[in-house]
């Protein structure tokens, strides 16, 4: 029971710390068997797991999440647009692979149980898949760094995935030199995680629960 709490206190996203040995198939068995133990909505499992370790395909992607962060550099000013060029925001090559996990909206429709009146509960489904993908490698002293600076058109082409199917996350995998215990973006500066009591509403929106701070109160934009 406190391993699991261990285990979700412990996971980091990692894009510096990856060493590049490779990963043992057992433990890569492991960690694909828990992402696809996810719930699902109408047990869909809507996911499914590309594996990419070629190096020229990486390196295709890489080119293209560098342009991706260039557009989003350039949409910031002064001091934030300096913080982000010190931020790193992906370990593509640094990895010992990749695993791309997409989502497949018509895996069981149409009559998919549950997703009637909220079209996104396919994709919170894959999310589920990511995090116990992201717990199970943490568990097992592996780093997990998730890269969304890319087209998902450009994803699909370089992959081969049909249409219709969305890739959602290019996860870098692999064992780590040590995890951060602190987020990457607070280290920097970027931005700081928000206290629990300021998540937490009582009954409705905006009430505070009992002994919660003042300064705890959710405002609009946090
Ligand atoms: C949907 C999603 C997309 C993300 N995309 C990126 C990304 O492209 N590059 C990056 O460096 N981190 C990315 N992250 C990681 C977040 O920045 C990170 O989870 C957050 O700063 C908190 O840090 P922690 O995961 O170490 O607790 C992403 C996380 C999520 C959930």
């Amino acid at each position: 029971m406190s391993e699991i709490y261990e285990v979700i206190h412990r996971r980091r996203d990692v894009r510096g710390e990856f060493t590049g040995e490779p990963i043992a198939e057992e433990v890569l068995e492991r960690i694909l068997a828990a992402a696809h133990a996810a719930p699902s909505v109408g047990l869909t499992q809507p996911w499914d797991f590309i594996l990419v370790r070629d190096d020229d395909t990486r390196e295709a992607f890489r080119r293209h999440v560098y342009q991706q962060r260039r557009e989003f550099a350039d949409t910031l000013r002064g001091e934030r647009a300096d913080l982000f060029e010190r931020i790193k925001v992906e370990g593509i090559l640094e990895s010992s692979l990749a695993v791309v996990v997409t989502y497949d909206p018509a895996r069981g429709a149409p009559a998919v149980l549950g997703r009637h009146a909220i079209a996104d509960a396919g994709l919170y489904s894959v999310c589920l898949a990511i995090q116990n993908l992201w717990l199970a490698a943490t568990a097992e002293e592996y780093g997990v760094g998730w890269v969304s600076f890319y087209n998902e058109d450009y994803l699909a082409a370089l992959l081969g995935i049909p249409a219709g199917i969305r890739p959602v996350a290019w996860l870098c995998l692999g064992p780590v030199s040590h995890l951060e215990t602190a987020p990457d973006l607070e280290r920097h500066g970027w931005r700081d995680r928000r206290p629990l009591a300021a998540a937490v509403h009582n009954e409705r929106w905006g009430e505070q629960p009992a002994g919660a701070p003042a300064d705890a109160l959710p405002r609009a934009g946090h």
